[in-house]
């Protein structure tokens, strides 16, 4: 495969949420994501100025308020329809089933993309969790602990409408399409508060490390099987068709989740090892059944 070709399937796949582990850091819910220069809205002062718009957005919301509005542009609506239109097909085929029942209460428009507002919304309605929007990425313990309140912190920008298959970090699509959905799960909404709830009981920063392993490799990357064949219910996943794609060649291994706490992975890429349950059900019973003897 050529590196273009890599570059294109690579969606939005990349939760730097999970590994920007510095336990020594001071915990900030809104720390603003400064563009590299390889990012590629960097030379786009219209969209670097509307991403500062969005964060300043975040910076003054405050937690019960109605989430603002992001003034995505024409342009960024189009950015949602072109990676809409190639997840829905590639969803129907590898999605597992809760995760598509609980996308049938969500009903995303095609050619505009939801608004946090409204996604907050019917998940609080469905499940009781609550999205808050973040001006950037936050670091792990801030954001694994806030879902044991059943918060879920969100990024509210979009990629860049150059590369509407690509995004160095995630976006308001992995949000809305990887987790909004899945919280509209009360099933899979369980599960995230559970990790929040061992995290709150983890100190040391080797567990946390363990911790956010185990988040990775189910909440992130999970897969079951479903009638004979594997399917996903992981947020990185079932936010990008390149993911799914690549699926498909992963080395699956049994959900065995001590190995998941000590599996490494590397978040800039496809991921080429995956922790199968037998079923949804036999992964939430195992899942929960760890979290609350953590
Ligand atoms: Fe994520």
């Amino acid at each position: 495969m050529t590196i273009d070709k890599t570059r294109t399937l690579l969606s939005d796949h990349v939760d730097m949420r999970m590994v920007a582990a510095d336990a020594d850091q001071a915990a900030d819910r809104n720390t603003i994501v400064q563009l590299d220069p390889d990012h590629p809205g960097f030379r786009d002062p219209e969209y670097r100025q509307r991403r500062n718009q969005i964060a300043e957005l975040a910076l003054s919301y405050q937690p019960g308020q109605v989430i603002p509005d992001a003034p995505y542009t024409p342009d960024e609506h189009h950015v949602w329809e072109t990676i809409w239109s190639a997840l829905r097909p590639a969803q129907q085929r590898q999605a597992c089933a809760e995760y598509l029942s609980a996308l049938t209460r969500l009903s995303f428009a095609s050619d505009r993309i939801p608004q946090l507002r409204e996604v907050n919304e019917q998940v609080m309605a469905i499940s009781g969790f609550r999205l808050e929007p973040v001006a950037g990425l936050v670091q792990p313990r801030v954001f694994l602990e806030n879902l044991a309140d059943g918060v879920f912190l969100c990024t509210q920008y979009i990629r860049h409408h150059s590369t509407p298959l690509y995004t160095p970090e995630p976006d308001v699509v992995h949000e809305i399409v990887g987790h909004g959905v899945t919280l509209a799960s009360p099933r899979l909404a369980e599960l995230n508060r559970l990790f929040g709830k061992a995290v709150r009981r983890t100190r040391s920063r080797a567990a946390l490390e363990r911790l956010s392993r185990l988040y990775w490799f189910t909440i992130e990357f999970g897969v079951v099987r479903e009638d004979d064949m594997v399917k996903a219910f992981g947020t990185g996943l079932l936010s990008s068709a390149g993911e799914l794609e690549e699926m498909q060649h992963a080395a699956l291994r049994p959900l065995d989740l001590d190995a998941a706490t000590n599996q490494e992975y590397d978040p800039t890429h496809f991921q080429p090892v995956l922790f199968c349950a037998d079923s949804f059900d036999a992964m939430c019973d195992t899942v929960r059944g760890y979290l609350v003897s953590w």
